[in-house]
């Protein structure tokens, strides 16, 4: 029945292409079994010094995982203690996870910016934002 489904875990990770475009996910989609260990890669070239892990599960909301400034981790929203997110250098965020569980089926996703300030605080301001639908 439905019980080959419920033990693996589909994961998708949604690079920007190759390296030379700036960030890089691998591997990009894999079917893995539930209890296996796995991990993830991210390399940016881009010179930034935050770097993001994104999940977006078949709910369709996007969530924050972990955020990496200058190799330190600077937020964790309260992800399980299965996945460990290594950062070696600036331009790379590596994900591990111990032990997969089903509910980690998902699309992940990594980001990268310039500062963490300018994703936090940033907004446009040449143009003032117009009302929606007047
Ligand atoms: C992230 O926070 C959760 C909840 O406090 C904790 O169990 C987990 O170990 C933390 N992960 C890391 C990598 O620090």
């Amino acid at each position: 029945m439905g019980s080959r489904l419920l033990c693996c875990v589909a994961l998708c990770l949604l690079g920007a292409g190759p390296l030379h475009s700036g960030v890089s996910q691998t591997p990009k989609y894999l079917l893995a079994q539930a209890g296996k260990k796995q991990s993830f890669k991210c390399e940016q070239n881009l010179g930034h010094d935050t770097m993001y892990w994104y999940k977006q599960d078949s709910k369709q909301s996007l969530k924050m995982m972990f955020t990496y400034n200058n190799k330190l981790m600077i937020a964790n929203e309260t992800v399980p203690s299965r996945f460990s997110p290594e950062s070696p250098d600036n331009a790379h965020l590596n994900l591990h996870v111990k032990s997969l569980e089903p509910e980690d089926s998902a699309l992940y996703l990594c980001a990268s910016s310039r500062d963490t300030a300018l994703q936090s605080h940033q907004l446009p301001v040449h143009k003032p934002a117009r009302q929606p639908g007047s």
